[in-house]
């Protein structure tokens, strides 16, 4: 049998992905709230929308790339859509000030976990090189701990035998380690990556967790991923800077010393309810004599 693609396979599932509910509510509105919190200026919204958007607080400027045109069709008016690929966005460098990839990074995988890691790193180079200078990306994802994480690559090339007999494409997530080094060598900076736990939350709670087999429900305790939302700034050289109220990241800095957190900076407004942010690669002040950011 051959499996489908990933555009042939959400083209297919658009209408179960949108109706069947998948019991991840919670975890989606808490990151939805997090995310439209911080935005300003123009968005990019890479395989579709967030989640439990609220379409009120949207900014008005919000683009969404997606490679399936079935799931372009289910966008609110509130966003422009584009049919295309994550990692060859039709965009010029510098374009944007917020750059969203929603559950979408474990979608682009090719053959492998091996392929699947570069694929990643081509996807957040691509987002690096749209944003302006000191731009923020989101990364929405279910993480993996290390110890999984290292079984899944192992097994992918059997996972994609298995997926495949159901015509399913492989998916693979990773670790945040593996998103904190990949964002670090792609050239962003300060980043934060936060689990999140809605406290209404519990292990006997019934997921959904493969798309296209919608009647298989599992209990949460046995699907050991964690939702995790990422955040990092883009640094170094880029076409221009962000919207007033952000602050460029810069890579190079972001090992030494920790960060004076900037209560200017859009993303310092927290409506965040449960713990804080983990704070992984915190830039470093200027030294004397060297030119702020
Ligand atoms: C699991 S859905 C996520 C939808 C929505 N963002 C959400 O959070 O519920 C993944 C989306 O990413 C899109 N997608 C998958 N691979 C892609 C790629 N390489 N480039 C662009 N979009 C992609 C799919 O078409 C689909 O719309």
């Amino acid at each position: 049998m051959t499996t489908r693609g990933v555009r042939e396979f959400f083209d297919d599932v658009s209408e179960e992905y949108r109706d069947t509910p998948a019991g991840m509510r919670s975890h989606h509105v808490l990151t939805a709230r997090t995310i439209e919190g911080s935005l300003s200026g123009s968005v990019l919204c890479v395989g579709g929308l967030w989640n439990q958007v609220d379409l009120d607080s949207l900014p008005p400027r919000v683009t969404v790339a997606d490679l399936s045109i079935a799931m372009l069709h289910q966008l609110p008016a509130e966003a422009s859509g584009i049919l295309c690929e994550a990692r060859a966005l039709p965009f010029e460098t510098g374009s944007f000030d917020h750059i969203v990839f929603p559950l979408v990074l474990h979608h682009i995988t090719e053959d492998d976990g091996v392929a699947a890691r570069r694929c990643v790193a081509s996807a957040l180079a691509e987002a690096r090189r749209v944003l302006v200078r000191g731009g923020s990306i989101w990364i929405s994802e279910f993480c993996l701990n290390r110890v999984i994480y290292a079984a899944e690559l192992l097994f992918s090339p059997l996972t994609r035998v298995l997926l495949s007999t159901l015509d399913i494409p492989l998916v693979v997530m990773h670790s945040a380690p593996f998103f904190t080094k990949t964002l670090l060598a792609a050239g962003f900076g300060e980043i934060e990556v936060k689990p999140i736990r809605p406290p209404e939350t519990g292990p006997l709670d019934t997921i959904r967790p493969i798309i296209g087999l919608p009647w298989l429900r599992v209990p949460r305790l046995l699907y050991p991923v964690t939702p995790t939302l990422i955040r990092a700034r883009a640094g170094g050289p880029g076409a221009s800077e962000a919207s007033p109220g952000a602050v460029p990241g810069n890579v190079s800095r972001a090992r030494r010393r920790p960060a004076t957190p900037d209560p200017s900076a859009s993303w310092a407004r927290p409506t965040w309810h449960g713990s804080g942010w983990r704070k992984t690669r915190p830039a470093r002040r200027p030294r004397r004599g060297e030119p702020s950011p």
